[in-house]
């Protein structure tokens, strides 16, 4: 069987419940969300070290707030990769699952390591929380970051085995010709790209710092030389992170197969000019990042976007030497599952609006006062909630009685 006919084959014979395009859209724009929050939680990670070891009030003090950024980061970020996670489930399943099988021993350890980065980052948090500035340590973020480069490099492995199906046979089957389904595969790994993805950790966490230091200034409580501090270093930091991420960027161009010219694919293209842009804009921003901060923000994350955009571009490519396309997947459009999904992503947005709100107005406020928000805002979201969970609970009741099992 040719390789084309195989993984054509292993596609869902019920086929796509919507059109494809919309779920790499998708699966784009998840990415680039999960992508943009790994990189604050590592970069946060490494600079928290970093301002510890600097033993002074300033240092201490931005290290324990990141140190709260890593545990609601991880959170985030997580959670923000189960969306990609789907779609790609759904649109190159014969690459996900055959990647998963391959390697199953490092996708199972992928949670392992995951779960103890996370407890790793509390204990970072917790332990600092009181300390002065000659107690505080920085083992545990060590620990974290460690498990956090571990983390990107297996889901890197996972990602790289899918765009190399000319490879499976060979993985599986030894040269002497021993059969091995063990799982414990392990390939493909490009440093170049993998940089690509973690440096940029620096730069989304400089701008993150921008954020910071203008968020808090109209604070009275807030020591404005701290966040001056906060803010340039912030900017310094995204200014020479985003120029070396670019480096990494053409090291990685240089390791794609020459054959697919991908320096004159236009997401390429594009991304390379708006990074450059971004580049400079930050670079025009050391001395005033509170007021750059906003638009500094908006550009890093067109980038990322564009960046994965090209990301998938390249995708496509691999997959098209192996005779697969997205676009021919046959779809079976299942309308009502697809307005119930729609319905819910509507509905979640509009839920998480309500503590979203609360808690940018809670920091605006000097610590023990009470910020003030409208409740009927909680009200319409929870209001909202139980009303998703009739819907969805009185759907699965009708549907299971109609198909005869529930009862
Ligand atoms: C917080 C720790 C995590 C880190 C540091 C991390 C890092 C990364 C990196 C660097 C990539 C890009 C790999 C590449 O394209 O070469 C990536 C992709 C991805 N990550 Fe994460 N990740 C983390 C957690 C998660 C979790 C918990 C999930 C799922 C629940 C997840 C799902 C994904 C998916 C689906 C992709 C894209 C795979 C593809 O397109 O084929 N990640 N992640």
């Amino acid at each position: 069987m040719d390789l084309a006919t195989y993984v054509n084959a292993m596609r869902d014979p019920a086929g796509l419940p919507f059109y494809p395009s919309i779920f790499q859209f998708l699966l784009v724009l998840t990415f680039a969300l999960h992508i943009t929050m790994v990189n604050l939680v590592v970069g946060s990670t490494f600079v928290a070290i970093w301002e510890t070891w600097k033993r002074n009030e300033y240092g201490l003090r931005l290290s324990k707030a990141l140190g709260r950024v890593i545990t609601v980061g991880m959170s985030i970020a997580i959670v923000l990769g189960v969306a990609p996670l789907l779609f790609v489930q759904v649109i190159y399943d014969p690459f996900w699952y055959t990647a998963t099988t391959l390697s199953a021993f490092w996708a199972l350890m992928f949670l392992v390591v995951i779960t103890l980065a996370f407890y790793a980052g509390y204990g970072f948090y917790l332990g600092n929380k009181k300390a002065e500035v000659m107690e505080a340590k920085t083992g545990w973020a060590w620990v974290a970051g460690g498990l956090l480069l571990l983390t990107a490099l297996f889901i890197h492995m996972l990602s790289m085995e899918q765009l190399m199906p000319q490879h499976w046979k060979e993985w599986i089957v030894s040269a002497q010709g021993t059969v091995s389904y063990a799982g414990g595969e392990f390939h493909g790994i490009e440093f170049g790209r993998l940089l690509h993805f973690l440096l940029p950790s620096f730069a989304v966490t400089g701008v993150f710092l921008m954020l910071y230091s203008s968020y808090f200034k109209d604070r009275e409580d807030y020591d404005q030389a701290y966040l001056k501090y906060v803010g340039e270093k912030g900017a310094w930091l995204a200014l020479w992170a985003s120029i070396l991420a670019i480096g990494a960027g053409f090291w990685w161009l240089g390791l794609i197969p020459s054959e697919f010219h991908f320096a004159r694919n236009p997401f390429f293209l594009i991304g390379a000019v708006v990074g450059v842009a971004t580049t400079a804009f930050i670079g025009s921003s050391v001395y005033k990042p509170q007021e750059k901060a906003i638009p500094a923000a908006i550009l890093m994350f067109v980038s990322i976007f564009i960046m994965c955009c090209a990301r998938e571009a390249l995708r496509m490519k691999h997959m098209s030497q192996a005779g697969y396309s997205i676009y021919n997947y046959p779809v079976n459009a299942d309308w009502p599952s697809t307005i119930l999904f729609f319905a819910t992503f509507v509905m979640g947005l509009f839920v998480l609006y309500f503590p979203a709100i609360a808690a940018y107005q809670a920091g605006k406020v000097k610590a023990g006062e009470v910020a003030i928000i409208d409740p009927s805002i909680g009200r319409k979201a929870v209001s909202a909630m139980i009303g998703w969970f009739v819907i969805v609970a009185g759907l699965g009741i009708v549907i299971s009685l109609k198909n005869g099992t529930l009862f």
